[in-house]
């Protein structure tokens, strides 16, 4: 059951992120004289860092809120992240002279956005379950360099949209969804600390969903004409009700597996 509902949101994801990857590729132009403000190159940019964010967003959602069963989709989400942030760069590198923007002194822009590029690429190849088991202990270190990416994501978006003649001219909108993702980037990081997790899971306790093992098992309908030889056992004295376990980073990592 678990694994059918992972299958299922694994779907639509994959159906969503399909759909906006072929709306940009084939949608809007580059082109600054072109008409209409859809420009994929930023489209491209913007859906990075969505789905860059909601990446981040899963663990804190299954710590504080018990969601373990999205925690299947943090890979695809990164991944898809990667793939956004590789169609954006392929359209940035078509425009103008890119050897020009790499000559030193290099555009604090250009830089944040080839440092979170680099550790996308690192992370999307250090994805595979096989890369995991190579790796051992050292594979969540090197995996925690997604806060880094994002932090340069975030900064890279921020400076593009003060700084860059496109975003004024193309999507001058796109300075505020910058800000948002500052300001959740740094929600996400902070409910991370083990100080500020300690005083908010039990006030997250009452929204948290228990964990399948957590919730109790009905008893079997009675099927109509049988009669059971053993005796039927008196139902135990009313349990008292079970409260949510806030659930251990460890256990992600479980239900991550089962639901591979
Ligand atoms: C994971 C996400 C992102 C990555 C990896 C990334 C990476 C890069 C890189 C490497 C470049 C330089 C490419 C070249 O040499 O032409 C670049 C350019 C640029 N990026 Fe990003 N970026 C990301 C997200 C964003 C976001 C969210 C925005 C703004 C909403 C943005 C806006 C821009 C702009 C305006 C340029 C210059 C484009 C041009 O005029 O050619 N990027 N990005």
């Amino acid at each position: 059951m678990r694994r059918l509902q992972a299958r299922w949101r694994m779907t639509a994801l994959h159906v969503c992120a399909t759909t906006i990857l072929l709306v940009i590729l084939t949608w809007g132009d580059v082109e600054w004289s072109a008409e209409g403000a859809f420009d994929p190159l930023i489209e491209s940019a913007k859906w990075a860092l969505r789905f860059l964010l909601l990446c981040l967003a899963i663990t804190p959602l299954a710590s504080y809120l018990g969601w373990t069963t999205a925690v299947s989709l943090r890979r695809p989400l990164g991944l898809w992240a990667f793939a956004f942030a590789l169609v954006h760069v392929g359209y940035s590198l078509a425009q103008g002279d890119v050897l020009a923007r790499w000559r030193p002194p290099i555009q604090p822009l250009f830089l944040l956005g080839g440092l979170s590029l680099a550790i996308l690429t690192v992370l999307a190849l250090t994805s595979m379950k096989s890369a995991q088991q190579r790796l051992g202990r050292a594979w969540k270190r090197l995996h925690r360099l997604v806060y880094l990416g994002g932090a340069a994501t975030v900064t890279h978006a921020l400076l593009a949209a003060a700084t860059s003649k496109r975003m004024f001219v193309r999507d001058p909108q796109a300075v505020y969804e910058a800000r948002l993702a500052l300001a959740l980037l740094a929600v996400l990081l902070i409910v991370r600390i083990p100080a500020v997790r300690r005083r908010l899971l039990p006030i997250f306790a009452p929204l948290r969903r228990p964990r399948s093992h957590d919730r109790p098992v009905p008893d079997p309908a009675p099927i109509p004409g049988f009669t059971p030889v053993l005796p039927v056992p008196s139902p135990p004295a009313a349990e008292p009700e079970r409260l949510p376990i806030p659930v251990p980073e460890d256990e992600i990592a479980e239900e991550e597996a089962i639901a591979r």
